[in-house]
């Protein structure tokens, strides 16, 4: 069968082929349909990841949409290198596999996935939101601050304050639930002193950025706070502007901060999963902030390299995804000449 294959760290995976996954006690094999490519999978494929490096080669892909054998649409949570989920088939934990409703859009679900459970867990399992609070989102604009906007708005956030680089795409977050904007250009104490006129009463900061940007909004919001003994919870997410920040200690003397991670060592595997039955319940009913970008799997090589358009994501899809489409289009037109024949009755 074929995969996509990282033969070295830091170069792009090639399609090749592989052998077919043999299964371990409890394990079983699925019909991958779709797996999207997010900076997480990157990350695992560089060697660069907080995890650690795995062995060459590897097949990148963290999650995916699949068919089990018996003809299931599930959801694939969490396969860590070396055996990733861009192949044809994977082997996989029977009991780690999640039912999706039937109908659901794989590629549509694929591209979701990541950036929304980014902010469900976020919001939820660490940053406990509670309703009425104010929000703000470091990193608005990217996919999983986009989805963050979005699901704070939707899980009861009284306010929610969108920060990020991209004017346009900044704009565009309002659409989603944003009450205010913070741009990230111009000079720093600009910058600061919008973070101050925007966010100074947050409860609840996702940080998707780090470094510079998460000084200045820090700096910002406790240089105007009115209540400098209010709880404010910042939840460290991604690190989009870069992997290290300067804290100085008399913020976190000077007011009440409270700095914790939302990854995937800050979670139990089960609470993650339980989060994830959640998020996957609510699915068909939250609004798209990911456009997919379908690619085959057989183009691996060229669309790692290619810029990725904003808003976007690329999911790679099987061969098999095809054919799982028309079956799905087959069965709805039946079922539709099955109605339309009882009405008729
Ligand atoms: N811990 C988790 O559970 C989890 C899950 C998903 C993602 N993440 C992390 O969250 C981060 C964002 O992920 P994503 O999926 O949203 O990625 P993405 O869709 O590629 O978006 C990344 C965004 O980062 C912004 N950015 C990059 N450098 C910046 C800088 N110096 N200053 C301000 N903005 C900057 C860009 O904003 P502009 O377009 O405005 O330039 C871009 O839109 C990544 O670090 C990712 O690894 C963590």
């Amino acid at each position: 069968m074929y995969a996509a294959v990282v033969h070295a760290l830091g170069e792009p995976p090639r399609y090749a082929t592989v052998p077919e996954p043999a299964p371990a006690a409890g394990e079983v094999v699925v019909e991958v349909l779709a797996a999207a490519l997010y900076p997480l999978v990157r990350s695992f494929a560089s060697g660069g990841h907080y995890t650690g490096a795995a062995a060459l080669p590897l097949v990148p892909g963290f999650d995916a949409v699949a068919r089990t054998a018996g003809g299931e649409l599930v959801y694939v949570p969490g396969l860590e290198p070396p055996h990733g989920t861009m192949a044809e088939r994977i082997a996989v934990p029977a009991t780690a596999l999640m039912q999706l409703p039937d109908g659901l859009d794989p590629v549509a679900v694929a591209a979701a996935v990541n950036p929304a459970s980014s902010a469900w867990i976020a919001l939820r399992e660490r940053g406990r939101l509670r309703t009425g609070e104010s929000v703000l989102v470091l990193g608005a604009t990217g996919n999983a601050g986009r989805a963050a906007v979005r699901l704070a708005r939707d899980q009861g956030a009284g306010s929610v304050v969108a920060a990020g680089r991209d004017p346009e795409a900044l704009r565009r977050t309002g659409e989603l639930g944003a009450d205010r904007t913070v741009p990230l250009t111009g000079p720093d104490e600009d910058v600061a002193a919008a973070f101050g006129a925007a966010a100074a009463e947050a409860d609840l900061v996702l940080d998707y950025l780090w470094d510079r940007p998460a000084e200045l909004a820090l700096d910002g919001i406790l240089r105007h706070r009115t209540d400098l003994a209010r709880p404010l919870r910042w939840v460290q997410v991604g690190s989009a502007a870069g992997a290290d920040m300067t804290l100085p200690s008399a913020w976190l003397r000077k007011a009440d901060v409270h700095v914790c991670g939302s990854g995937l060592g800050s979670i139990s595997g089960a609470r993650r999963n339980a989060c994830l039955r959640e998020l996957l319940d609510r699915l068909p009913s939250l609004e798209p902030t990911t456009e997919p970008v379908t690619v085959p799997l057989a183009d691996v090589e060229t669309a790692w390299q290619a810029p990725v358009r904003p808003g976007t994501r690329i999911v790679f899809t099987t061969p098999a995804a095809e054919t799982d489409r028309a079956a799905g289009t087959r069965r709805r037109a039946a079922s539709a000449e099955g109605a339309g024949a009882r009405e008729t009755v």
